[in-house]
């Protein structure tokens, strides 16, 4: 072998799907894979999301069947987001025993029990008026104090309803803290959190405030969620590990992948990362003007995701794609 000859070819390696497969070091298993859901109240057929092509707001029984089948596929648990009819300022329907998501919480139980892992959202602007997550102060900024006696009180609903997993989502200081304390209060020592750490301001979100049906009415997240230029990621996931969080979540998934791999090398407890509804709808809009070829892309930006060091996925493609990995 001469110099420009060199005797190490990584192609050989790449010769055959085989040796690509041999070879692989990153692999995506079902069971790795959390599918979001949203159950919206008061409706009598399930709503597509318009920016999300493929994604519904699911009535009761929907939910119930889309659920079993995505059980059915492997996928390794439902996050369960509500969408009350009625909103007010304190987000009353959240820690309502018979709030939507309480009702959708007991029939997913009864209808998979512990066949899956069921986790759900915790947080407040999907039912508050104002559309912020958390308790607004007279001159309308989002109080942490007084948010988190209420997240206390949502996660006590949640667990009496019967969730294995709540997931605190509003950012707010010591939310993990707060929970932690309210369940061990509350005879629910064994629910566990798993909390978005590091959670950025991100216009990634658009697509979910229409599902969710939780713009805020005026301003934006930007005071409490992290800034994307900010290096704060690991001190938040310090602060939630010293709270007692179980699982730590970075989001989004795709534009935050130093992120991920930054939380990984430090966490102890499993790292998830939410590939989140713009990333999904992004991806959804190319593929259906033919710009792209929607599966590889599912594929690559998951494997992408995986690589960088989450270990749980959150995708809207959960079922499908553990249907295609089975
Ligand atoms: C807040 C919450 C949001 C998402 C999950 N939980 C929206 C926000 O912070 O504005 C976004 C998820 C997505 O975009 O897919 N409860």
């Amino acid at each position: 072998m001469t110099a420009e000859f060199p005797a190490a070819r990584p192609r050989r390696l790449r010769r055959t799907a085989a040796l690509r497969r041999l070879v692989a070091q990153t692999s995506v298993q079902p069971s790795d894979l959390l599918l979001p859901m949203f159950i919206k109240e008061g409706i009598s057929e399930p709503r597509p999301v318009v920016s999300m092509p493929g994604v519904v707001q699911h009535t009761r029984d929907s939910l119930r069947k889309a659920a079993a089948e995505a059980v059915e596929a492997g996928v390794g648990g439902l996050v369960l987001f509500g969408v009350p009819a009625v909103k007010d300022a304190r987000g009353s329907a959240a820690d309502d025993p018979d709030g939507i998501l309480a009702l959708a919480l007991r029939d997913l139980a009864a209808e998979v029990g512990d066949a899956t892992v069921l986790m759900s959202d915790l947080c407040l602007d999907e039912y508050t008026d104002h559309g912020h997550c958390g308790m607004l102060t007279g001159s309308g900024e989002v109080d942490n104090d007084a948010t988190l006696e209420r997240y206390g009180s949502i996660a006590l609903a949640q667990a009496a309803a019967g969730t294995h997993v709540v997931a605190p989502s509003g950012m707010m200081d010591g939310q993990v803290g707060a929970i932690r304390a309210a369940l061990d209060a509350g005879g629910y020592p064994d629910v566990a959190i798993c909390a978005y750490s590091a959670k950025f301001a991100s216009a990634f979100y658009g697509p979910f405030r229409d599902a969710a049906e939780c713009a805020p009415q005026f301003g934006d997240r930007a005071s409490y969620q992290q800034d994307p230029r900010s290096a704060d990621a690991l001190r938040e996931v310090a602060l939630d590990l010293a709270e007692g969080a179980d699982i730590v979540m970075v989001k989004p998934a795709l534009a935050y992948l130093d992120v991920i791999t930054q939380v990984a090398a430090v966490s102890p407890v499993p790292v998830a990362a939410y590939q989140v509804s713009g990333e999904y709808a992004m991806v959804e809009a190319a593929a259906a003007q033919g710009w792209v070829d929607r599966d590889r892309i599912i594929d690559e930006t998951v494997t992408a995701i995986r690589r960088a060091g989450a270990s749980i996925i959150l995708t809207y493609w959960a079922a499908e794609l553990a249907r295609r990995l089975a």
